[in-house]
């Protein structure tokens, strides 16, 4: 732990009570001017710290942004998040989480930001990803899967994603197949992964997720939504909170996925999927758009698509619309 986070610490299990510098330096075994230097970093990040002569310091007030010692600030993770990367603008955590991925970053490791310049979607598309809007994070996993199975690790952050939302907001977050997040059929989320791999084993995964938290009508594309927007809600929510329940939620669904597989995760993400039962148009790649109706989700992850002509199709990738 950093000697930032070891003072934060102290002051948090203090409470509201002074902390005298004297006790504080000489419990972390830092010269009192070290610790005057530490304060000042810690007031520059938005803390605000009282001094008072005699008594010592107070921490008065917690800033409400991304930084590492408040993320990993009671982190019930054993291995997510252990080490964070945080940024207050990139162009993509993914980018920066397959650079330090590819310089032998441990699995778990998080890359997050406050902006990205250039948020990268699905199938090429851009991810709005304005300041103070939303939460873009970057997981960098190690999986002993083969390349094939890594669509299944998307789908199983979606179900972690959904779990996430409705714990800390009580809305009703659903999965647009394969992992789009919606919030009363509007886009609040998404999901994007990328690898690097040998012909059958992977090497990593980077696990890009994004999801709009405070994030304005205005600045999320046409249709889309946020949890601010959809709770009604005047005050922001905490994008730090937010934070540590996802990689809780993340955490625990993919230990359990490398542990018992895919299989385990169908019903639930059969109940959380907002298509099975409806009319859809999905488009997988190169070819054109099919028309059906959703009415299964198979055992490795696949869409079942029900045709105009009463006969069933499985889609393992593609582009979901729902039309009613
Ligand atoms: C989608 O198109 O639905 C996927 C959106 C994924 C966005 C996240 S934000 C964090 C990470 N960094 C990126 O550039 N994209 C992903």
């Amino acid at each position: 732990m950093e000697i930032n986070e070891k003072i934060l610490e102290l002051f948090k299990l203090q409470k509201d009570d002074y902390l005298s510098g004297e006790e504080i330096s000489s419990s972390l075994g830092i010269s009192r001017q070290a610790l005057w230097k530490h304060i000042e970093k810690l007031r520059e990040i938005g803390y605000v710290i009282e001094a008072v002569p005699h008594s010592g310091y107070k921490l008065l007030e917690t800033p409400e942004r991304l930084v590492v010692c408040e993320i990993k600030w009671n982190l019930k993770t054993n291995f997510l998040g252990k080490e964070i990367h945080s940024y207050e603008s990139v162009t993509s955590t993914n980018d920066i989480a397959y650079e330090l991925a590819e310089k032998g970053a441990k699995e778990g490791s998080v890359v997050i930001a406050n902006e990205q310049t250039k948020g990268k979607g699905r199938l090429g598309r851009r991810w709005e990803s304005p300041p103070e809007g939303g939460i873009y994070l970057s997981c960098i996993l190690r999986p002993d899967i083969s390349p094939n199975e890594v669509p299944k690790i998307a789908l199983v952050a979606a179900i972690s994603a959904v779990k996430a939302i409705r714990k800390f907001s009580g809305l009703e977050a659903l999965i647009k197949w394969p992992n789009d997040i919606l919030l009363s059929d509007r886009k609040a989320g998404g999901i994007l992964t990328e690898l690097k791999a040998e012909m059958d084993r992977v090497n990593f995964v980077i696990l890009g997720i994004g999801i709009n938290i405070n994030t304005s009508k205005k600045a999320v594309p046409e249709g889309a939504t946020s949890i601010k927007e959809e709770s009604k809600s005047k005050s922001d929510f905490s994008r730090v909170e937010f934070t540590k329940i996802l990689l809780q939620a993340l955490e625990e669904e993919y230990v359990k996925f490398k542990e018992k597989g895919f299989a385990s995760f169908r019903e639930e993400l059969k109940s959380y999927s907002s298509a099975l039962g409806r009319d859809i148009m999905i488009s997988a790649s190169h070819k054109k758009n099919v028309r059906g109706k959703a009415v299964d989700i198979d055992e490795t992850g696949g869409i079942v698509v029900e045709l105009e002509d009463g006969s069933l199709k499985t889609f393992l990738s593609g582009d979901v619309t729902l039309i009613r």
